[in-house]
């Protein structure tokens, strides 16, 4: 392990400083000066990328986000300054798209099931119980589906530019245990703006009310909703537990993150800066998908900790028994996003069952 580990290390700083001193080589002939594509850049002009989120920054996205603005300041010389804005500090959930596409911000990096406001099939992706891991998850959206999905977004101005992990929802509430279906009953759970989402506790007996990420904790706390779903991340990092009682490890949906662009703020990059922040992108990803189950293990211990909240782990056949109870939730979906994703969803709905 520490001998790969040095390598590791070895290797990336040798890559950074090669990368740094070739862009450096081309991009500043003289002093005062920097050429990119054939172009005098003056001293001291930067390419400056905004890119919001509403997380935390110690969680799967806040620190992919982090990682990959240092390895661009680094890569570039400084010339790509990529700003930062976690926790919903410059837009908010609902805010972020028209940003995105008017240019206000260069990056966001919305929840799937947020990218159903642009295209309903993404809901796919919220689909209860329909991978197992997350390994399932990258095969499905490496594959035509997730291609198919990615192409779509175009039409609407936008490039899709990786898929980062955060990791599988649990259940959290204030008012009893989840572990039988028929606990659900008259329970109000805020959920992420998905049909899918309301559907899957309207199934459960529940009401769902969709909200911002950042009004969640408030909403716990006075009461205008029971409980919520979310990864252990983000229920830790957002100190859910400071207004909840009762958390379920019920693994029974996915989190995952589209990083956009605008398509004509990243097409009309100089192709040697668009080189440097795809490549590191690739880069960062491949660290992200490690790095998210790592992070929401060491926050459930954290939360274990913490002691606040009262932690049940779905047995299998409790598990068995919310999966049978769930499955009309496909049969709406197929109906809503038409034939051409039927076979994806009959897929995921027999899937290991
Ligand atoms: C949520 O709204 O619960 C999550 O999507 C937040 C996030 O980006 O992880």
């Amino acid at each position: 392990m520490g001998r790969r580990v040095t390598v590791t290390v070895i290797v990336t700083v040798i890559v950074t400083v090669i990368v740094t001193l070739l862009f450096l080589l081309f991009t500043v002939p003289g002093c005062g000066k920097r050429v990119i594509d054939g172009q005098q850049i003056a001293k001291g002009e930067k390419i400056v990328i905004k890119f919001s989120h509403v997380v935390a920054e110690n969680t799967p996205k806040g620190l992919a986000a982090q990682r990959f603005a240092d390895l661009v300041r680094q890569r570039t010389g400084g010339y790509v300054e990529v700003q930062v804005f976690p926790n919903s500090s410059l837009y908010k959930d609902g805010e972020e798209f028209e940003a995105l596409q008017n240019g206000s911000v260069q990056m966001i990096a919305p929840a799937t099931s947020k990218m159903s406001m642009l295209d309903p099939a993404w809901q796919i992706l919220d689909l209860p119980y329909a991978f197992r891991n997350l390994t399932e998850v990258h095969a499905m959206m490496d594959g035509t589906a997730g291609r198919k999905l990615f192409a779509r977004l175009e039409e609407q101005g936008m490039l899709g530019l990786a898929m980062w992990d955060n990791g599988f929802k649990q259940i959290t509430n204030n008012q009893h245990p989840l572990a039988q279906v028929k606990d659900f009953k008259d329970l109000t759970f805020r959920v992420m703006p998905s049909k899918v989402l309301e559907n899957q506790f309207k199934q459960l007996g529940a009401a769902a009310l969709p909200m911002p990420f950042s009004d969640v904790h408030q909403a716990l706390a006075d009461g205008s909703v029971d409980g919520e779903e979310n990864t252990i991340s983000n229920i830790y990092t957002q100190r859910f537990d400071q207004v909840q009682k009762y958390l379920t490890i019920s693994n029974h949906g996915y989190i995952g993150y589209v990083v956009l662009s605008n398509s004509e703020f990243w097409n009309n990059l100089p192709a040697e800066v668009r080189k440097i922040l795809e490549e590191t992108l690739i880069e960062v990803t491949v660290w992200q998908q490690r790095k998210a189950e790592e992070v929401n293990n060491n926050h459930l211990e954290e939360l274990k900790k913490q002691g606040q909240l009262k932690i049940h782990l779905l047995s299998p056949d409790e598990e068995k028994m919310w999966q049978q109870e769930l499955l009309p939730v496909y049969d709406r979906l197929a109906l809503e996003v038409g034939p051409e994703w039927a076979d994806i969803i009959r897929g995921l709905k027999n899937n290991g069952r």
